[in-house]
């Protein structure tokens, strides 16, 4: 397990650049083999989720190269190959894999997908749609068999507008005989960064970005290529760290629309930054006042800017409140920060209380979860004196050469295995 060793207190200045969205890659990766026999998937971001999927697509005999930051998949000979327990639970997004080979293929074994243990984070809503298209599901215990002689495109509605059900649904949706209505889908760029994919392959994807999505299947599918969108996770980080640390710190590859609502509770607490064209100039907020936070699906608050949202609120003045709608149990980073000297109150599994500001002090503290430990990254950064995070590879499945990109606008941080 590798370890992050952060001094803390220095300026951020110089520029930084967002890498490609973790959540956009990991399903287009999956999505490419609906293409026909090649695609290229520019500016994927390094991180371990992309390696696994790598692994995945290497089992079903993908071949894949890497050049620079695209990757070159040929799925000609792809082989429908029933996907182990110990690939699929690495990470959440090896569930993209249901609803792109039941297309290909009208079967699909797999076991429950992994990821952060944020929640019980249940997949009813995928499987429900795959069953409103034609597809039959068998469970036994953790493992997935899904079949179906004939997909037929129908209206679906979503009790929940979920990020992973809308897109493994549209993927599902491309095998279906006529036209497939989600109703009720999220709105997340992620979605409309996969529909362009599949639109680029000759799908007729309408509607992606709103809450009704139309899919059709396409009798000539062409090879694929779509460009990896920057990510807005790993924006919002940097944008708070420059609220805490930055000394006129240039972030580059903003996109505004992605971030409004950070943008939007940024600037209510008093933090100013300027943004031109898709770079953002940010500097040490000296004055953070305190606020009130709801998590919510896009374009309300990211549920996964709550955890690094917390880190500046320590050191707001007076209480604020973050109330987590989506996950029960996404409060776990706060233990480590109260060890570092901030005071935060878990009012109950949807409710956080956060009372600044408060100097925090170096420790050892361990990384949960991924969004949990980019939090306690933060909270290095600002402390005095040596933070060290163990079971740091957490971070390292979301945030791309984080280390080194850090360092080069004056963190002082190392990673050792
Ligand atoms: C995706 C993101 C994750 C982010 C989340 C919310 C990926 C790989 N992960 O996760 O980083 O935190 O969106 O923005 O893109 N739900 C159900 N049944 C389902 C599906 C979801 O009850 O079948 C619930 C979940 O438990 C959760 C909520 O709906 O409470 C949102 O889940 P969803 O949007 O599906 O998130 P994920 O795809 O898991």
């Amino acid at each position: 397990m590798s370890k992050i060793t952060i001094e803390g207190g220095h300026q951020l200045s110089g520029e930084i650049k967002i890498s490609g969205a973790k959540n956009s890659a990991v399903a287009l990766l999956p999505a490419s083999i609906l293409a026909n026999k090649k695609s290229v998937i520019y500016n994927v971001p390094e991180i371990k989720d992309i390696d696994y999927l790598i692994k995945i697509m290497e089992l079903l005999n993908c071949k894949i190269e890497h050049k620079e930051d695209a990757l070159y998949i040929d799925s000609s000979e792809i082989k429908n190959i029933p996907i182990p327990e110990e690939l699929s639970v690495q990470m959440r997004a090896s569930y993209y894999f249901m609803g792109a080979l039941l297309a290909k293929f009208g079967h699909v074994e797999i076991s429950f997908p992994g990821g952060c243990n944020i929640g019980a984070r249940p997949i009813d809503i995928h499987i429900k749609g795959f069953e409103e298209l034609g597809a039959k599901v068998e469970i036994n215990k953790n493992r997935y068999s899904i079949t179906a002689k004939k997909l037929i495109g129908k209206k679906i509605y979503f009790d929940f507008p979920s990020v992973g059900a809308t897109i493994n649904i549209m993927l599902a949706a491309t095998g279906a005989e006529g036209t497939t209505i989600i109703e009720n889908a999220a709105m997340e760029p992620e979605i409309v960064n996969v529909a362009s994919f599949l639109i680029n392959m000759g799908f007729k994807v309408r509607g992606a970005g709103t809450k009704r999505i139309e899919i059709e299947g396409c009798p000539k599918v062409k090879d694929g290529v779509i460009e990896v969108f920057p990510d807005r996770i790993e924006c919002g980080t940097f944008v708070i760290m420059g609220a805490l640390l930055g000394n006129n710190l240039k972030i580059k590859g903003i996109i505004k629309e992605h971030i409004e609502a950070l943008l939007m509770k940024l600037t209510e607490i008093g933090v100013k930054y300027k943004i031109e064209e898709d770079v953002m100039t940010i500097s040490k907020c000296e004055n953070i006042k305190p606020t009130y936070i709801k998590t919510l699906v896009f374009p309300g608050f990211p549920t996964d800017l709550q955890q690094p949202m917390t880190t500046l609120l320590t050191q707001a003045k007076g209480k604020s409140i973050i109330e987590e709608t989506l996950y029960e149990n996404r409060f776990k980073n706060t233990y480590d920060l109260n060890r570092m000297g901030a005071i935060t109150n878990v009012l109950s599994l949807h409710k956080l209380e956060i009372t600044g500001p408060r100097k925090l002090k170096g420790t050892k503290v361990i990384a949960t979860d991924l969004r949990g430990g980019a939090s306690l990254l933060i909270a290095g950064l600002i402390a005095e004196g040596t933070t060290e995070i163990e079971s740091c590879d957490v971070i390292l499945r979301g945030y791309s050469h984080i280390t080194s990109k850090l360092k080069s606008i004056g963190a002082k941080i190392e990673i050792t295995e």
